[in-house]
């Protein structure tokens, strides 16, 4: 049945593909964001309302007049490397934001939320692939804002009969294989549009030799000694909210539940490379440099459980497909 969504941080990389899937899926959709990552362009022509999180009022304004099923919670500051530099910034978007957004769906009645989490909720791995039940010790203020939202998501739950499933995304990657939507993150730091964009630089007659792409380390304990990585299409992300949407919608329930999201496979960085040098037709090059503090050498999801319980199959479990989608996008624009 079509449903009514608020989609907070629908206006970015993630959250706009998610737009796009709704609105094909017949669901009424309203977007709410501050546009600070986000780009007015990607959501095509969706309801709109620009406004800050932190700012109490500016998301009480979102449900006003309107009757919202679900919201999908898409919104934070997402840079690990930040966060350490200023935890401040996170916690008060991440974790002072989301407790706005819980008062405003408790005030407005709204009882359902589907909540993007990650990974770096559970800090270095301890087991591998990493399940749900993985302990939660995150090494950075990105994963513990995160962590912190779960939690008040969870209490919220058991006080206030808020139902919430997160989602722990492993590596979200590629773009829409329509190609009508992409990746603009502004400062870029994840791997495949970085090579992209070198793929880019060389195809307008860029030196391949002069490269700046790096490799944060070639010793760690993997076959080609560089950091392994569970990348998730974007495609396969969205869908997993819609079968979460459905689990909620389902019998009134409450509570919190988790589900990581990723294939199972890990690719390490010279893979990926490689990957987009074929996909690209380019001569990519790249330059070790040492390690970043805090990187784990694997970090692979144990997906069992969105399978299992959300009936969630990824559709692209093949890297070249992946960075396929990506190079439809990237490979339309100039370097
Ligand atoms: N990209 C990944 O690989 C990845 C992995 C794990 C988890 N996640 C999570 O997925 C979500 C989306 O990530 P993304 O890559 O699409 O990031 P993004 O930066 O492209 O999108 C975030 C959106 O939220 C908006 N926003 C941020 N703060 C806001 C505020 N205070 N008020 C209103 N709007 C605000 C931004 O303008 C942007 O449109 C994030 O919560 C992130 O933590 C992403």
């Amino acid at each position: 049945m079509a449903a009514s969504v608020l989609v907070i941080g629908g206006a970015g990389y993630i959250g706009s593909h998610m737009v796009k899937m709704l609105a094909r899926s017949g669901d009424r959709v309203a977007v709410f964001d501050n546009l600070s990552t986000g780009h007015r362009d990607a959501i095509g022509g969706a309801d709109f309302v620009e406004g800050d999180l932190r700012v109490r009022s500016d998301i009480a304004r979102a449900f006003a007049g309107r009757q919202i099923d679900v919201v999908l919670h898409f919104a934070a500051c997402c840079y690990v490397g930040e966060s350490v530099q200023e935890p401040a910034k996170y916690y008060a978007n991440n974790v002072v934001g989301t407790l706005n957004l819980l008062d405003a769906m408790r005030e407005a009645k709204v009882r359902r939320l589907v909540f993007s989490s990650t990974c770096a909720t559970y800090g270095d791995p301890v087991s591998l692939p990493m399940a749900e039940d993985h302990p939660q010790q995150p090494v950075n203020p990105y994963g513990m804002t995160k962590l912190a939202a779960e939690r008040a998501m969870a209490d919220y739950g058991r006080a206030y009969g808020l139902g919430t499933v997160a989602l722990r995304y492993f590596n979200a990657a590629g773009c829409d294989p329509e190609g009508e939507l992409g990746e603009r993150h502004d400062p870029e730091t994840h791997l495949i549009p970085l090579v992209l964009r070198e793929a880019l630089r060389v195809r307008a007659g860029g030196n391949p030799a002069d490269t700046q792409l790096q490799v944060f380390g070639d010793d760690f304990d993997t076959p080609d000694g560089t950091c392994v990585r569970d990348y998730v299409h974007i495609a396969d992300l969205c869908a997993a909210h819609l079968k979460a949407m459905e689990r909620l919608s389902g019998g009134g329930r409450c509570g919190f539940e988790a589900f990581n999201l990723g294939t199972g496979t890990g690719y390490s960085v010279k893979e990926v490379i490689e990957t987009c040098r074929r996909v690209s037709g380019q001569d990519i090059r790249y330059r070790i440099s040492g390690r970043r503090a805090g990187d784990p050498a694997r970090l692979v999801a144990g997906a069992g459980r969105a399978r299992g319980e959300l009936g969630w199959v990824p559709e692209f479990n093949d890297l070249t497909a992946i960075v396929a989608t990506s190079w439809g996008w990237f490979g339309r624009l100039s370097p």
